[in-house]
């Protein structure tokens, strides 16, 4: 391994000293700034956005920016679009849209919107008191934090409820405040943390000037105070549901086909090796709708996964069934999102995303979210079931692999042809278009 040298100041350095910094250090090729200058954007004006999004940034780091059409959500058609680096996504969610705008689309509830955070601290004192204390203090947290809640009140927001929790069983004098919020249209991630923070601020003073209070009581920590990507009470269930017959062309392959979906929905309820791939398939879609909306999958992902996880086993997200000859396909999923502000507001892209949505308030993008989800799961494990994953995958490897040699639109054709039942590899595909010049 190679050692490099601590460098302190990197952040001042300008770009091109980053840059030239990074070639000395790993003996990069002299052409890497060129390399990296042919990724940044010729607009000045977006290339000054993108580049503020992160501190150190040294050139642009494309991916695709797509759209699958044909959703219909609630009886109204969409298109979504879609940022993803894995090359089957996108189809398999163009497939479901396709499949069930033909069966009546899918439908969205939206169960609450509620946010979660809290205020940790520790406090050597007697419970009692803090405890016969807190209808007041609930007062004065409310009251100092009005100069923050006062505009998001105005547009319908704010703080929801304030609970106490004592919890000495995690450390001694631990205790938390769980704080509720509506952040309507906003992710309100700034919000949340600006009340949590203030929320501190006034504990502290009432431990320092409460007269119930012995000298030895007045001292109160704040261990730290942040929002939660826990949102269980931020919620929407989404589904599908069409006779079974309409699933397939044969009566019989429609039953066989919708019992075997429902077993593999199933088992990943059950089977967490099973629960953790089956919802990474989900995943698949909502991560690319968050990202080409500006919003954070990791908050999404890490709320998602701990509900997935919240009868102390993991499970997978959806839920298949068949009753009284219908076919149902189902998700409730926890979702934190916003339309207004962050990188959504930002991100030009992002921007253009959300105009191709409607601009969306925050409840229909967690239903478009939840329904991308849904609609990658339904083409995984609808493929899975039938002919296997491969077979899309592979089609998607071998174009992968075409464009990573100069070839003519004829010799892809000819490749796709002779590829259609054998085995893809970059090797073989190599080996034939030497062949086939
Ligand atoms: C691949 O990105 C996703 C799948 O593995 C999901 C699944 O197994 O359900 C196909």
């Amino acid at each position: 391994m190679t050692e490099h040298k601590i460098i302190n100041g990197f952040s001042k350095f300008d770009r091109t000293q980053k840059i030239q910094w990074l070639i000395e250090q790993f003996h990069l090729d002299a052409e890497t700034q060129a390399f990296l200058d042919s990724f940044q954007l010729t607009n000045q004006q977006w290339q000054a956005v993108i580049a503020d999004l992160s501190e150190n940034q040294l050139s642009n780091f494309h991916l695709p920016f797509t759209v699958a059409p044909n959703f219909i959500v609630d009886g109204q058609t969409q298109v979504f679009p879609l940022v993803t680096e894995e090359s089957s996504v996108v189809a398999a969610l163009a497939k479901a849209a396709g499949f069930w705008a033909k069966r009546g689309g899918f439908k969205s509830e939206i169960i609450g919107t509620q946010k979660k955070g809290q205020l940790h601290f520790s406090w050597n004192g007697q419970p009692q008191k803090l405890r016969k204390a807190f209808p007041e203090i609930k007062q004065k947290l409310l009251k100092e934090a009005e100069p923050l809640t006062q505009n998001m009140e105005k547009r319908g927001g704010g703080i929801r409820a304030i609970e106490l929790k004592e919890l000495p069983e995690i450390l001694p004098n631990y205790y938390q405040l769980d704080v509720a919020f509506e952040t309507c249209d906003a992710m309100g991630a700034n919000f949340i943390n600006s009340c949590l923070e203030q929320f501190g601020r006034s504990m502290k003073d009432w431990a320092s000037t409460a007269p119930e209070l012995l000298p030895e009581e007045q001292g109160l920590e704040v261990i730290m105070a942040i929002l939660s990507n826990y949102v269980p009470d931020s919620r929407v269930r989404v589904w599908v549901e069409c006779p079974v017959e309409e699933l397939a062309d044969e009566r019989e392959e429609a039953y066989a086909f919708a019992e075997k979906f429902v077993r593999a929905v199933r088992i990943a309820r059950e089977d967490v090796s099973r629960a953790v791939t089956h919802n990474k398939g989900i995943f698949n879609g909502i991560d690319a709708l968050s990202m080409a909306t500006g919003n954070d999958f990791r908050a999404i992902e890490a709320g998602a996964h701990a509900y997935a996880a919240q009868q102390g086993q993991y499970r997978g997200l959806t839920e298949a069934w068949i009753d009284q000859g219908k076919f149902w396909f189902q998700m409730e999923i926890p979702l934190a999102v916003g339309v207004v502000g962050g990188v959504t507001s930002l991100h030009p892209l992002a921007k253009l995303a959300m105009q191709i949505l409607g601009n969306p308030s925050a409840k229909e993008l967690m239903a478009y979210l939840a329904v991308a989800g849904l609609a990658s799961n339904w083409s995984a494990v609808r493929a899975l079931v039938t002919t296997g994953i491969q077979q899309g995958h592979m089609k998607m490897h071998l174009s992968n692999i075409l464009n990573s040699f100069q070839v003519s639109d004829e010799q892809k054709e000819s490749a796709r042809l002779y590829f259609q039942d054998r085995e893809v590899s970059f090797a073989e595909v190599k080996k034939f278009l030497e062949k086939h010049v």
